[in-house]
């Protein structure tokens, strides 16, 4: 049976993730403000979760209509049925989204919604599931935009930046999903050495390492639609271990990694650590790791840059908001826009900036730039290739 998904997505990266679903070839896909929508089968919606580096959750809608009142939303949210998604003695929770529209409380819309939902239960089965933040059996949103409702379940569960590698956060980790865009968007063939000198816990670098190793991100977790009444576990478990048979190792692929704070440098080895325990017979041993990360503490300005080595420089440099000084942001930005300008002629630039300015700081011959949000940071994305 067909359903019609919308997949979220950080503002700024439509477009990437537009590409990943045309390359999946999820059907009737088309590009949208804030996201891609499809419709297709329970089976897209697997593949959605387990392999989009850059979707934040993918969303099943279940009704949409016109909405000014509560009443109409309590009676559209009670003629849903509710048993594919939820046991009676489960767990649920509904969070809502309201712009521009007559209902203007977020928390009523939920709280209604909610409502419908348990009074459907008690009409049906006699029993009614209770509400749980955290960890819920099922996820509902609603979106109330000049007044039409969407209802939709959350197939993914938690958040999917939330891949299940990270063990080390950092002071100021890039989201994953972000990282991911960025790896994606950079000029890059999946061979050649990437450097991150300014690593904190290796977002960018473990990111890097799933793609060239053709690694679906959602392998080490599980999903929301997982714990629903109609999920078919058989067929999914068959699926999976397709989807996790793909993996191979890049054993050439090398990574390097600078910070100037040591707890990061270990941090990173553990995070990197962690796909070692990736549930595929591909997942790499514990010395092919070690033999792809090269990581140390150091000063990002010292970095021994070697002539003709082509690699692509993949980083996120410090904002001046969450760390540092801004003076001394834009003099780092000063010195290190010089060292890649005298020294790695060749290489390829993707990097994460905190604003326009910084980007001039570098200054770099040409450069494309583009405005992409890190939670709610508005930060630069810049990428060239250094003549
Ligand atoms: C924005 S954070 C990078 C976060 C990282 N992408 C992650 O996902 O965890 C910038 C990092 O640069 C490091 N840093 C700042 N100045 C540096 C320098 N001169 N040399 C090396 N590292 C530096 C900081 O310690 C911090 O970890």
């Amino acid at each position: 049976m067909r359903h019609e998904y919308f997949i979220p997505c950080a503002p700024g990266v439509e477009r990437t993730l537009f590409k990943e679903v045309k390359a999946l070839k999820l059907p009737r896909a088309e590009q949208q403000v804030g996201g891609v929508r499809f419709v297709g089968e329970t089976q897209h919606a697997w593949q959605a979760n387990l392999e989009l580096r850059t979707a934040v959750r993918v969303l099943q809608r279940l009704a949409r209509f016109s909405c000014r009142t509560d009443d109409q939303l309590y009676t559209e949210a009670r003629a849903i049925d509710w048993s594919p998604y939820l046991d009676p003695d489960g767990t649920f929770f509904v969070d809502a989204q309201v712009r521009d529209s007559t209902l203007t409380h977020s928390q009523f819309v939920a709280q209604r919604t909610k409502d419908a939902i348990a009074d459907w239960f008690l009409k049906s089965t006699h029993r009614r599931p209770s509400v749980s933040k955290d960890d819920a059996d099922l996820r509902v949103h609603v979106h109330l935009s000049a007044d039409r409702a969407t209802i939709s379940v959350d197939t993914s569960g938690e958040s999917l930046h939330k891949r299940g590698w990270r063990r080390y956060q950092g002071f100021a980790p890039l989201g994953e999903c972000l990282a991911a865009a960025m790896t994606l968007e950079a000029d890059w063939d999946r061979r050649a050495p990437i450097v991150d000198p300014f690593c904190g816990s290796g977002t960018l670098l473990i990111e890097a390492a799933l793609l060239a190793a053709d690694v679906a991100p959602g392998l080490f977790r599980k999903f929301g639609f997982e714990r629903w009444p109609n999920h078919k576990a058989d067929p999914y478990t068959k699926f999976f271990e397709q989807t996790a048979a793909r993996m191979r190792w890049p054993s050439k692929l090398r990574l390097h990694a600078r910070d100037f704070e040591a707890q990061h440098i270990e941090g990173l080895h553990s995070n990197f650590s962690a796909l070692a325990e990736l549930p595929a017979s591909g997942a790499p041993t514990a010395e092919q790791l070690d033999r792809t990360l090269i990581a140390e503490t150091g000063n990002a300005l010292d970095f021994p840059w070697q002539e003709g080595w082509g690699a692509l420089i993949l980083s996120n440099l410090p904002y001046g908001i969450r760390i540092g000084d801004s003076a001394e942001v834009k003099d780092l930005h000063c010195e290190f826009g010089r060292a890649l300008r005298m020294q790695c002629k060749g290489y390829s630039l993707a990097l994460l900036l905190g604003d326009k300015q910084l980007a001039h700081s570098l200054g770099l011959k040409e450069w494309a730039s583009r405005e992409l949000r890190n939670g709610a940071l508005r930060c630069q994305f810049v990428s060239t290739r250094l003549a």
